[in-house]
């Protein structure tokens, strides 16, 4: 059995795993499931949900973000950890939000943080290149640790322009906050009303540390806001600038357009955080474990990496375009480790779905992860790590284009997919010109599914310097 069929053995979309840590008994109290022509519904507590796994139907219901909206529970561990932002609101109150931040985050916006997020890698991997070399030419890295921070350092050039003591507490932070939320997704009575606002210690963990986050922007804030004044300069280019600038409100005519509040502006600086760095780290963990994993596709990457940088590896956007092994690789990785395995909605009004009347209330399961491993859309090999499926695209990979959706899809598909991918592709390119990578047998496959699919006991990995004519 290849490494993936046992990697990605971890149950999705069954209705147990809907509420992971919620106890059997009390999940066979409140659940039961109907298949009605083929279609799978179930009722958890008070909600019917209905799962949609044809991409016709997922493309229809994505696309329409006036009767579908996002639903509970995901909204509810997102609200607790970044409370009213992009990735929770709906209706006129997202389409806001997302005009102030879409151009930010295009492609062209993007390039000046190519040499930011390079230098970053770089200085990270000269760190390890010194353990390799105390270790006598091998080491055991556990790398989802390793990624966490390059992940960390990308977003913060994105969000505050720079990095610093405050910036680094705001992640740490952070962190301690997603890993209470997550631990309390884990509680048998999670899903029970009312149980998230009494005081137990985890809650009360919970508070605190949101409080301790907001604390720390606020000063983030305060700094920037008294170096724009002293300076009689702009709030500047990066994200916070261009919050902060919100915040004063657009004038088109005399009406005030897209306001942000001193609150929006706390919450979106810790979805773009969190969304940024918790999203993208598994994801390049899993890349570099499959990497590991597949030495042959390592060295399809790594001559791939030479031949378009050279052997300084230099990189700008457009090169990282001309990698064509690399992105199917990842692509490849996004099928197998949907970092978000699901999306829900919920509709706002009676509709049809396809031939389905949909009544207001009812929650569309997505099951992202299902859809990515299905084999009348993959093919019979659709649990083994292929990248040469992409080589024609995603269009020649799968029977439907909405088959491939790790960024989703319609109006609310990932705001951050080109700084994923730009991030993604610089670390790929930076690690293999260096290093060579395989499975450490201190290894133990545990894919949990939390906010994101995590590994639960980090990845393991021996890494190699490669020797100079190989390596920059
Ligand atoms: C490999 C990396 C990433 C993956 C696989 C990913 C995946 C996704 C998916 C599937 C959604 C849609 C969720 C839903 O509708 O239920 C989403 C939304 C979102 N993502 Fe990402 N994401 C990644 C990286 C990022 C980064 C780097 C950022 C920030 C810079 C980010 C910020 C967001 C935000 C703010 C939304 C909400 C957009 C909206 O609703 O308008 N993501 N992401």
């Amino acid at each position: 059995m290849s490494i993936v069929r046992n990697l990605t053995t971890f149950k999705m979309g069954s209705v147990v795993d809907l509420f992971e840590g919620v106890s059997m008994w009390l999940m066979l109290a409140l659940v039961t499931t109907t298949l009605i022509r083929n279609k799978v519904f179930y009722n958890l507590g008070p909600n019917l949900i209905i799962m949609v796994t044809n991409p016709n139907l997922v493309k229809k219901s994505l696309l329409d973000v006036d009767n579908y909206h996002k639903a509970r529970p995901s909204t509810f561990v997102l609200s607790k950890l970044v409370g009213k932002s992009l990735l929770t609101t709906n209706g006129e109150e997202w389409a806001n939000h997302r005009q102030i931040f879409a151009p930010a985050l295009r492609v062209e916006a993007l390039k000046g943080l190519v040499n930011k997020i390079t230098k970053s890698i770089t200085s990270r991997l000269d760190i390890w290149e010194e353990k390799v070399q105390d270790g006598g030419g091998l080491m055991e890295l556990e790398v989802h640790h390793e990624i966490c921070i390059i992940t960390m350092e990308a977003i913060s050039h994105m969000l505050f322009s720079n990095i610093d003591q405050k910036t680094q507490q705001v992640f740490f932070q952070l962190k301690t906050l997603f890993e209470t939320v997550s631990q309390a997704t884990t509680n048998r009575f999670f899903t029970i009303s009312g149980y998230s606002i009494l005081p137990t210690m985890n809650n009360r963990k919970m508070v605190n540390v949101a409080q301790e986050v907001d604390k720390t922007i606020k000063q983030i804030i305060q700094i920037r806001h008294a170096q724009a004044k002293a300076n009689k300069t702009s709030y500047g280019d990066d994200l916070l600038g261009l919050m902060l600038t919100s915040m004063d409100g657009e004038k088109v005519g005399d009406v005030i357009k897209c306001q942000l509040s001193i609150q929006d502006v706390f919450n979106e600086c810790k979805t773009f955080f969190l969304g940024g760095f918790e999203t993208t780290s598994t994801f390049m963990t899993w890349t570099m474990l499959l990497l590991a994993e597949y030495p042959e596709w390592q060295g399809h990457a790594r001559k791939e990496i030479l031949e378009v940088c050279g052997p300084n590896i230099e990189m700008d956007t457009s090169k990282l375009n001309q990698m064509k092994n690399v992105g199917m690789i990842l692509n490849e990785v996004h099928r197998l480790f949907t970092i978000l395995p699901r999306m829900l909605r919920v509709a706002t009004n009676d509709t049809k779905l396809g031939d389905i009347f949909v009544p207001k209330g009812l929650i569309l399961e997505i099951p992202t992860f299902q859809i990515h491993q299905n084999p009348t859309l993959w093919g019979e090999d659709a649990m083994e790590f292929n990248p040469n499926r992409f080589a024609k695209g995603v269009s020649k990979a799968c029977q439907d284009p909405q088959g491939f959706i790790p960024f989703s899809f319609g109006p609310r598909y990932c705001i951050g997919q080109n700084l994923a991918m730009l991030q993604s592709k610089l670390i790929v390119a930076k690690v293999l010109s260096r290093f060579q990578l395989s499975v450490s047998p201190n290894y133990i496959h545990n894919p949990q599914h939390l906010a994101t699919l995590t590994p639960k006991f980090g990845v393991q990995l021996h890494v190699k310097k490669l020797p100079p004519s190989t390596s920059s």
